[in-house]
């Protein structure tokens, strides 16, 4: 039996060795473990990627939200919107902030839908916290309109989708903020926890640069009080080389999903997204009745999926607070029963998908 794993981080071992090895001796034998040229070059490098003036290494993409709202300004008691079928890190940076974010329903594409946005808005209201789930955009232009409208700032929960356009532009470079993760599940990934904020405005750069590290501005003077939030020197090696094969490994990525589009019944359905939308794929959702059944039966015939995710954040034990039961955001809970990642990494095979989209087709003829 065929074995379709979610990931391989094996395969792209294999792939790097030649590259990532002698990297790591790199930093090993200069022993800038801690800051140096190394992440001063990888912020250039992101920064012309993203299309921004500005990129600021840090330790996670959770930090980049947290560091984000702090240089926004957000205060205790401020509101945030956001969508609820993010991962955790969205609202826990809010609320990290003793702010209170307030949540808007999303669209069939799972990404949050701008007339959920408005309905919302209160004297409260501070600023928009989209996220652009699996690497398919949420509605910028319309979500910049109503921030404009209503004098709201816009920090992009962009963890999952470096490299996705909206009409040729970047992810994370619409509002004033945006925040993404190096994860290593992600697409473009380091050997462990890491992320970057960018932004094109100066005052912000130089505010998350201070509190990254505890608001130094040189060995023996603080100017503001901050935390230590640093990217390592060894990941952003890893990540200027990765950097440069993230068109490849995006290409590969999109290539599996318009295989996925041939072979698949047309019965399952796979959100299109919006006209103009480059989609990098970071997860390939489809969602379908029977999810959980239709997961069993995958793993039985040897393919690994995922849930992205089982419970929405208002439903969360740890959100019982928050006062949003069940039936709150109808279409994120709905939702959450019918979604499922299929295996879309860049080393799967074309075989490979044939058999995943075979094994799903078969359960519907059942
Ligand atoms: C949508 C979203 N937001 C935030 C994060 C947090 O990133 P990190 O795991 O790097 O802290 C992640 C990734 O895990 C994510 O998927």
């Amino acid at each position: 039996m065929p074995r379709v794993p979610y990931v391989d981080f094996q395969a792209q071992f294999d792939e790097e060795r030649e590259e990532l090895l002698p990297l790591v001796e790199t930093v090993l034998r200069r022993g800038d473990f801690v800051g140096g040229a190394a992440i001063e070059m990888l912020e250039q490098d992101l920064a012309a990627y993203c299309g921004v003036r500005f990129a600021v290494a840090l330790n996670s993409g959770t930090d980049a939200l947290l560091l984000g709202l702090k240089a926004l300004g957000l205060q205790a008691g401020d509101e945030v919107i956001t969508p609820p079928n993010s991962f955790v890190a969205s609202t826990a940076a809010i609320l990290g902030m003793d702010a209170t974010p307030v949540f808007a329903d999303v669209r069939e594409d799972q990404n949050i839908d701008p007339q959920a946005i408005e309905a919302v808005i209160t004297p409260r209201t501070r600023a928009i916290m989209p996220v652009h789930l699996t690497g398919r955009p949420a509605d910028m232009r319309a979500i910049m309109a109503i921030a404009e409208r209503h004098g709201l700032a816009v920090i992009e929960d962009a963890a999952q989708s470096i490299g996705t356009l909206i009409e040729g532009r970047m992810t994370g470079s619409f509002g004033q903020i945006g925040c993404f993760s190096a994860h290593p599940l992600k697409n473009l990934n380091a050997m462990g926890d890491a992320g970057f904020l960018t932004t094109n405005d100066a005052r912000i750069a130089e505010e998350v640069r201070l509190m990254r590290c505890h608001g130094m501005l040189n060995r023996d003077t603080v100017v503001r009080w901050g935390t230590v939030s640093r990217m390592d020197t060894l990941q952003a090696e890893v990540l200027r080389m990765r950097l440069r094969r993230l068109p490849s490994v995006i290409e590969r990525r999109r290539r599996n999903a318009e295989l996925y589009g041939q072979v698949l019944d047309p019965r399952i359905f796979v959100p299109r997204g919006l006209p103009g939308a480059f989609n990098t794929y970071h997860l390939f959702v489809a969602q379908v009745d029977r999810r959980n059944e239709l997961q069993a039966f995958l793993k039985d015939r040897g393919v690994d999926t995922a849930v992205h995710y089982p419970v929405p954040i208002h439903l969360q034990p740890a959100a019982a607070g928050l006062g949003k039961g069940k039936g709150s955001f109808p279409v994120c809970e709905r939702q959450a029963e019918r979604i499922l990642s299929l295996p879309i990494h860049q080393f799967l095979s074309v075989a490979q998908i044939q058999y995943v989209a075979e094994q799903m087709n078969a359960f519907l003829a059942h």
